[in-house]
């Protein structure tokens, strides 16, 4: 089957996701790891309870971020996934290091890109009176959160929200929207190919939002 890896900093609730998915056959892939830059992560347990092999590495091991993410990365390709998913992963990656997994690394965002890149999205789409908010699923390239869109979930925001509401009517969206993208990888209908990747339509059919 279809490997995926996860790389991922805190609760895991996205992961959860997929191996639900995963393992109620709702989704043609085995989770064969996840890769944490922190120690303390909810995930890891998360992961080691349900089978699948989880490590973390400190970034304060390593001299600077390219030598952390070929470390994280080398850990990773140790356990040869046909895919990476950031699923929560906090830290910004060093481009040289991604070259190897041009087309084969995901990440999901917590907004409607190409707006909100970046930390605290729920936050600035409130203070810039967003009617719309969401998250997208995307490719990862050198650009933090700029690589090409798979997919977006839309919500709305409503009267009365504040950072948390908005955050847990988004990530409600999140967890189809993650394994909708895994999906279409996993079953070859999206690929770094796609041109409509580059045209800003989604290869999940249009519209690009879900
Ligand atoms: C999710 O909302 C995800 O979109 C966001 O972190 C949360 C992780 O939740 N990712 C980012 O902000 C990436 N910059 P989870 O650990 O429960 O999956």
């Amino acid at each position: 089957p279809y490997r995926i890896a996860v790389m991922a900093s805190g609760r895991g609730s996205n992961f959860l996701a997929l191996h639900a998915a995963a393992s109620e056959g709702r989704l043609p892939v085995e989770l064969v790891g996840v890769f944490s830059d922190k120690a303390s992560a909810p995930v890891l347990e998360r992961a080691r309870e349900r089978g699948v092999p989880a490590q973390s590495l400190s970034p304060k091991d390593h001299p600077d971020r390219l030598h952390f993410d070929l470390a994280l990365l080398n850990a990773v390709a140790a356990v040869q996934p046909d895919l990476i998913v950031c699923a929560g992963y906090m830290r910004i990656l060093d481009g040289r290091a991604l070259t190897p997994w041009t087309g084969r690394m995901i990440n999901i965002h917590p907004s409607l890109l190409p707006r909100h890149r970046g930390l605290h999205t729920h936050r600035r789409a409130l203070e810039a009176g967003d009617a719309e908010h969401g998250a997208s699923v995307h490719l990862v390239t050198a650009e933090l959160d700029g690589g090409p869109v798979i997919a977006q979930a839309v919500v709305p925001v409503l009267a009365g929200d504040d950072e948390q509401r908005l955050a847990a009517r988004v990530l409600e969206r999140e967890h189809p929207l993650l394994i909708a993208s895994v999906d279409a990888l996993a079953r070859g209908e999206v690929a770094w190919r796609d041109e409509r990747l580059w045209h800003g339509e989604s290869p999940l059919g249009a519209p690009l939002r879900l």
